[in-house]
């Protein structure tokens, strides 16, 4: 019979297997946010549809696209979320925070949602961990984002990592430069995609954004004999320079590896000056981005509140956890401590006792009441270190039997000293990095 329903398309199931792997991720990143001193923000899931049309941008596909919009029962447009930063901002101002101090460190997880074309690394539900700085112009809020989105991928074991960094300036320069790339493309105009033309008009450094082949190898020059595009760097003045500067020479005296890439400009709206990304090339071109984020600092201004500046990132858990899976990291799912095994007769007694171990040990026990050999079965697969058994005579005595099941031992020990014995073998430690 063909099933009725399945998860809707570009969402999915995360079953216990999969997400020892995910909990791990999560606990890692989780300890670096608190290293660097981040307080955790929840936001809700869905919110006005024009929080986002308003800050990602009319030109952006994210907006154009990829919007989960639906009214609810009172006619309310909203939106679910496709990414952090805008309900973070939302909340900043709602929460009157800039009263409570003027720098806040903040960081999030949690599922976003955009209605993309699903494949292997991108979903229509997907997950970010994500932090943000609001508050202040001062290059080092930069230096320190680029520094926490490398330390978390450092947690997680990636190694060698070069971040991929532009400015993409001032909304000043982003205009000159636009008009800059207007003239360099009018050549090849007419052989560009419908949505590059349009983008054309609304947001030409969008072009520089495309995924398709042919586009790409017209703006490289390879076809149509394009010279090189102009530099958005090269409109770079002023304060932007400055700044572009100051985040380049702190990279440098971090020893964060990075390199300039021309072309990077961010699928969003909101960004100015600084922007950042990483790539694995593993996961196929489009969507080869572990994550990225940079500068923001019109964004809370065009929410209505005061000019206020932030700098943030977000990372693609989905496609970090893919990526470990396919390097083959395990974290050693830790299933259970101890196995505990009983006779009819002492059955109600050996659930008290699995209670009372809980309260320190992983536990399993059979709930089917089996044969005692089903038991002792069950016990050998669950991966127990030890197994305790309940039997009759023992118990009355206030003893039960311990058997080591990696060396197959076996002693009576008292009720009183079990906890003791238990203790006794360490279990096994997560293991803290990956090994490759
Ligand atoms: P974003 O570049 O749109 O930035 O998304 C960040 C990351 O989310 C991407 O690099 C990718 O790993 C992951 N991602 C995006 N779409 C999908 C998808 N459909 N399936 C799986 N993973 C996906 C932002 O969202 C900004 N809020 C980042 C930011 C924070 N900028 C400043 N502060």
């Amino acid at each position: 019979m063909a099933l009725k329903h399945q998860a809707p398309r570009g969402t999915r199931d995360l079953l216990p297997d999969e997400l020892a792997r995910w909990q791990w991720v999560e606990r890692q990143a989780t300890a670096v946010m608190t290293r660097y001193g981040y307080g955790e923000i929840r936001t809700p899931m869905f919110e006005d549809y024009e929080l986002f049309a308003r800050t990602s941008g009319e030109s952006s596909d994210v907006v154009q696209k990829e919007m989960y919009r639906f009214k609810d029962l009172k006619g309310r447009d909203l939106a679910l979320r496709p990414e952090g930063t805008a309900p973070v901002a939302r909340a900043y101002l709602e929460h009157a925070m800039s009263g409570r101090g003027k720098i806040h460190r903040l960081w999030y997880m949690g599922p976003m949602f955009r209605y993309g074309r699903p494949q292997k690394g991108r979903y229509r539900e997907f997950y970010q961990i994500g932090a943000e700085i609001i508050g202040t112009q001062a290059p080092a809020a930069d230096i320190e984002m680029i520094a926490l989105f490398v330390d978390l991928f450092e947690a997680w074991g990636f190694k060698d990592l070069a971040v991929a960094v532009n400015s993409l300036g001032t909304p000043e320069s982003r205009r000159a430069h636009g008009e800059k790339l207007r003239e360099w493309l009018a050549p090849v105009r007419d052989r560009l995609s419908a949505d590059s033309q349009r983008r054309l008009e609304t947001n030409p450094l969008r072009v520089l954004d495309t995924k398709d082949p042919e586009e790409i190898a017209i703006l490289t020059g390879e076809k149509g004999g394009l010279p090189p595009w102009p530099r958005m760097l090269d409109a770079l003045q002023g304060d932007a320079l400055a700044h572009w500067k100051e985040v380049l020479t702190g990279l440098e005296a971090l020893g964060i590896r990075h390199e300039i890439d021309h072309g990077l400009v961010r699928g969003l709206d909101y960004y100015t000056l600084t922007a950042f990304e990483v790539h694995d090339r593993s996961l196929g071109p489009g969507q080869s981005a572990l994550g990225g984020g940079g500068r923001y600092d019109g964004l809370i201004e065009s929410l209505g509140g005061p000019g206020t500046p932030g700098v943030g990132f977000s990372i693609g858990l989905d496609r970090v956890v893919l990526v470990l899976e396919q390097r083959g990291f395990d974290p050693g799912a830790h299933r259970c401590d101890v196995y505990v095994v009983s006779m009819e007769s002492t059955r109600e007694a050996a659930l008290k006792l699995v209670r009372e171990l809980r309260r320190e040990f992983a536990v399993d026990v059979d709930l089917e009441s089996r044969a005692f050999s089903a038991q002792m079965k069950a016990a050998g697969k669950s991966g127990a270190h030890w197994m305790v058994l309940v039997g009759e005579d023992e118990w009355k005595r206030g003893q039960v039997a311990l058997k080591d099941l990696a060396d197959g031992t076996q002693s009576t020990v008292g009720l009183e000293e079990l906890h003791a014995a238990l203790r006794g073998k360490e279990p096994v430690k997560e293991k803290a990095t990956p090994w490759w």
